[in-house]
């Protein structure tokens, strides 16, 4: 099988990785790829955006499956022009993806499908906006109501901070959704779906504030780890069943089937789990942590989704082994990347027992050095017995290289390795 990856990103080079690794692909290509995917399979320079181009791409490649990564392309409907041009594509239609694309749009599917998530109101003025905080109160959630890879979301105790951000949204023409808080533990769950049956991989954890202890702005994810040992027993099979499951039946009942991979990113709160969003693909960098883990051949997987015939495979299987990862992100990110900058050390990084390097934010300068060019730079991904020994290879790979001005968490899955993470139980 020959596969072609769409994007430019550290899922994307994770997903390079396990390609390579399953004995049935014969090739792998990605577009556009970055630095380190490039040291790993031919790029294309093509705009992944650009649906006739994909196509174009694939068919000169001969690729026998597309695996679309950002959230960019899958709105811009590339999976749709390649399914019309009869190339099998893991990922969501256009009208699929509007899951994630609009967070109004999510909404309404999940009180279709009876899916528990927070109380919300669409604002589309600040009279609206101010109301709708006022009447959830503190602490205030205010959402972009459409794509902004993970970072539209304000969550702050700030009235007057909330009302700007929903000033900034309806400045750039758009609508915000305002919500209730929800406190607890926050889970990624990935589940693979071809449209009619669903898979679920394992959960991972996500990092989204800039600094450690969660302190600083929302990113798009500093750090990862899965297994998350600290679930209760029957997590996932609650989350397929009270979730995952009635969401894609909503969605193949309204003639717009989900395939590809549904995000769930969920909170167990005190009076159980909420759904916080969908996005409509795999997370980043809870990827990068979750696949260093899988066993089963991930072509045959995505291809299985793609076709329709996700039914027939066999059970997943994982390594019995931890996986922590640990992201490197340029100065002032995430409000103005500094980009350019020479990285070194990560042959050294990479050569260290248990340790991967995946590329994000990389480009080679005109002398061949692997230079920063963009927000989150890369992720090492310690691979341990457990919690402790994961992050200790992480952090042994994080601090052989440097990057000046880089910034990384120390406290990525710390406090699960302590023991420290727990749910809040509520009679109810
Ligand atoms: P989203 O883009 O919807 O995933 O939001 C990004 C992040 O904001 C989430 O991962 C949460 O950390 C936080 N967040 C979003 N919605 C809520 C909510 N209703 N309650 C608490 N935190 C939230
Ligand atoms: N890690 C969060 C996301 O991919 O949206």
């Amino acid at each position: 099988m020959k596969v072609l990856v769409i994007g430019p990103g550290g899922r994307e080079h994770a997903l390079v990785r396990s390609l390579l690794d399953d004995p049935f692909v014969t090739e792998v290509h990605a577009a556009p790829g970055n630095a380190g995917i490039a040291r790993d399979v031919p790029v294309h320079a093509v705009n992944a955006q650009d649906p006739a181009a994909v196509v174009a791409l694939a068919r000169e490649l001969g690729s026998s499956l597309v695996v679309v990564g950002p959230e960019a392309p899958l709105a811009a409907g590339v999976v749709d022009a390649l399914q019309e041009a009869g190339i099998p594509a893991f990922g969501p239609t256009r009208a699929a993806a509007q899951l994630e694309a609009s967070k109004a749009f999510a909404k309404e599917i999940m009180a279709v499908a009876e899916v528990p998530t927070a109380m919300a109101r669409v604002a589309t003025n600040s009279t609206e906006a101010a109301d709708a905080l006022d009447a959830f109160g503190a602490p205030y959630v205010v959402k972009d109501d459409g794509l902004a890879a993970g970072k539209g979301v304000v969550v702050t105790d700030d009235r007057e901070a909330a009302l700007a951000h929903a000033q900034e949204c309806f400045g750039a023409g758009g609508s915000v959704v305002i919500e209730e808080f929800l406190d607890g533990p926050e889970v990624s769950l990935f589940v693979i779906s071809d449209g009619y049956h669903a898979v679920p991989l394992a959960p991972a954890q996500d990092f989204k504030r800039i600094f450690d202890g969660d302190e600083g702005p929302n990113t798009g994810g500093m750090g990862a780890y899965s297994p998350l040992e600290w679930l209760p027993a029957g997590f996932v099979d609650d989350v397929m069943e009270r979730v995952a499951r009635p969401t894609i039946t909503a969605m193949a009942d309204r003639g717009t089937p989900f395939a590809g991979v549904l995000y769930c990113g969920l909170a167990l709160t005190r009076r159980g789990i909420r759904v916080i969003e969908f996005n409509a693909r795999f997370g980043d960098p809870e990827t990068q942590a979750v696949l260093a883990r899988l066993k089963t051949p991930l072509g045959s997987l995505l291809l299985a989704a793609a076709n329709g015939t996700l039914d027939t495979i066999e059970p997943l299987t994982w390594r019995s082994k931890t996986a922590v990862g640990v992201v490197l992100a340029s100065a002032r990110y995430p409000d103005a990347p500094v980009t350019g900058d020479v990285i070194t050390g990560l042959d050294a990084a990479a050569e260290l027992d248990g340790v991967s390097v995946l590329h994000a934010g990389t480009a080679l300068d005109d002398d061949g050095a692997t230079v920063s060019a963009g927000g989150r730079v890369l992720a090492v991904v310690g691979l341990g017995r457990d919690l402790a020994g994961a992050r200790e290879r992480a952090y042994a790979g994080i601090g052989k290289i440097a990057l000046e001005g880089g910034q990384y968490r120390t406290d990525i899955a710390l406090r699960a390795a302590q023991g420290g993470v727990t749910i809040e139980q509520e009679g109810n």
